[in-house]
C-alpha cells in the first residue's frame, strides 16, 4: 500500500505519522497520481496545527508532480502515463500516490523536472496571482516599487525574479544577511534585514520618502502594522499568509488618514477555482520558467518519511527557496 504523512490530531511535527493508506479507484472527474516529488509549502503548517481547519485524519500538502495512473469518467484533459503537476485543495500531497480532482492537475512540459515542479506550483502561481493580478488601482507600471515580505522563502525567490522580468523594482524583507544577498542574487533590486532594521524607515530612504504602491505581506502579525505605513496614498496591502501569527482584527478607520488605503486578503484557492483558470496561469508560469527568467531553486530535499523535521527547519527560518519531499 502507498505511504502518506497523516496527522490525527492538530499540533506540532511529532503529530506527523508516516502510514500505509489504501488508495482507490479515480470517480468521475478525478485522477489517481503517483508523485515522484511532494513541495513543502507555509500552509501545510496552517493546516497541521489546525489554523486552517480540515477533518480528520488529514493526509497533509497540497503541492505535487508524477505520473498520472488512471482517470475517472469525464476527464479529457490528462491520460495514464502523462507527466502531470499541481497545486490543489484538498491536501494531500504528502503521498506515494492519491486520488484527486482533476479541475487542478495540468500536464506538466517535458522540459520541466517532477522536483522543480513539485516547488513551483503552489509557490509559483501564487507569485503569478500577486504580480499580475493583485494590483494597487492605480496599477503598476515598470520601475515603480512594490514590497515584498520574506523575499528568500520559497514564494520569495520566485517572485524577485518574476519581478524583475516585469520590470518592478521589488524591495524584499528578509532575516539575515545572507537571505537578503540571496534575494538580490535572483532580481531584488533592495533588501531590508528586518531582523536588524527598521523596514518601514528603510522604504521611506529607498523611496524618496513616498512609499510603495503595493505590499506583499504573507508575515502577518508581526509586520501588518509596518507594511500599511510603508504604503503611498491609495496604495494596496495584499494580505496573503500568516508566518508570524494571524492579524489581529483591525479598525477599517485606520485606512483613511494612512492615505486611503486598499487591504485584501487573498488565497490561490479562488484563483485556481476553475480548470481554464488554473491551466492559464500554469501556462503563464512554465512560460516564464522555460524562458529562464524565473528558475526555481530546491534549496532542501527530504524523504518523504522525513516531512516532521522539514516542519521543523521550515518553522525555525531555516529554509530558503522551495523545499521537496521525496516519496
Ligand atoms: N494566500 C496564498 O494564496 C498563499 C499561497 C502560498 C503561500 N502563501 C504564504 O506565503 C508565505 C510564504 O510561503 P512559503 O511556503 O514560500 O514559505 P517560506 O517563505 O519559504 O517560509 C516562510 C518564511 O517566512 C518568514 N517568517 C517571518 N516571520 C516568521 C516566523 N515568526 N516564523 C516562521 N517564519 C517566519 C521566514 O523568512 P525570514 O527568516 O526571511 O523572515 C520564513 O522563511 C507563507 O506565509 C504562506 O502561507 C500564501
Amino acid at each position: 500500500m502507498p505511504r502518506a504523512i497523516q496527522i490525527t490530531a492538530f499540533g506540532g511535527p511529532e503529530q506527523m505519522q508516516l502510514v500505509e493508506l489504501p488508495v482507490g479507484e479515480p470517480g468521475p472527474g478525478e485522477i489517481r497520481i503517483r508523485h515522484h516529488a511532494c513541495g513543502l509549502n507555509y500552509i501545510d503548517v496552517y493546516q497541521r496545527t489546525g489554523l486552517y481547519a480540515n477533518p480528520l485524519p488529514l493526509t497533509l500538502g497540497m503541492e505535487g508532480a508524477g505520473v498520472v495512473e488512471a482517470v475517472g469518467e469525464g476527464v479529457t484533459h490528462l491520460k495514464p502515463g502523462d507527466r502531470a503537476a499541481y497545486a490543489s485543495n484538498p491536501p494531500g500531497s504528502y503521498s506515494e500516490a492519491r486520488v484527486m480532482p482533476a479541475r487542478c492537475v495540468v500536464k506538466l512540459p517535458d522540459t520541466i523536472g517532477f522536483d522543480t515542479a513539485a516547488g513551483m506550483m503552489l509557490k509559483g502561481l501564487t507569485a503569478q496571482y500577486l504580480l499580475k493580478k493583485t494590483r494597487p488601482v492605480e496599477g503598476l507600471e515598470p520601475g515603480d516599487f512594490v514590497l515584498f515580505h520574506a523575499a528568500a522563502g520559497g514564494v520569495g525567490l520566485i517572485a524577485c525574479q518574476w519581478a524583475r522580468a516585469l520590470g518592478l523594482q521589488l524591495i524584499g524583507t528578509a532575516g539575515s544577511a545572507a537571505k537578503c544577498e540571496l534575494a538580490l542574487a535572483h532580481g531584488a533590486a533592495h533588501m531590508i534585514d528586518y531582523s536588524r532594521e527598521d523596514f518601514v524607515a528603510r522604504v521611506k530612504d529607498i523611496t524618496g520618502g513616498r512609499g510603495v504602491k503595493v505590499v506583499y505581506d504573507s508575515v502577518g502579525k508581526d509586520t501588518w502594522e509596518g507594511s500599511l505605513n510603508c504604503l503611498r496614498p491609495f496604495g494596496l496591502m495584499a494580505s496573503f499568509g500568516n508566518a508570524s501569527g494571524p492579524v489581529a482584527p483591525f479598525a477599517p478607520g485606520i485606512l483613511g488618514p494612512k492615505g486611503s488605503l486598499y487591504v485584501t486578503r487573498q488565497t490561490l484557492f479562488t484563483h485556481i477555482a476553475t480548470r481554464e483558470a488554473t491551466q492559464a496561469m500554469a501556462d503563464d508560469l512554465f512560460a516564464v520558467v522555460g524562458s529562464g527568467a524565473v528558475t526555481i531553486r530546491i534549496d532542501q530535499r527530504y524523504p518523504l518519511a522525513e516531512a516532521g523535521q522539514a516542519h521543523r527547519d521550515l518553522e525555525a527560518r531555516k529554509t530558503t527557496g522551495s523545499t521537496v519531499l521525496l516519496p
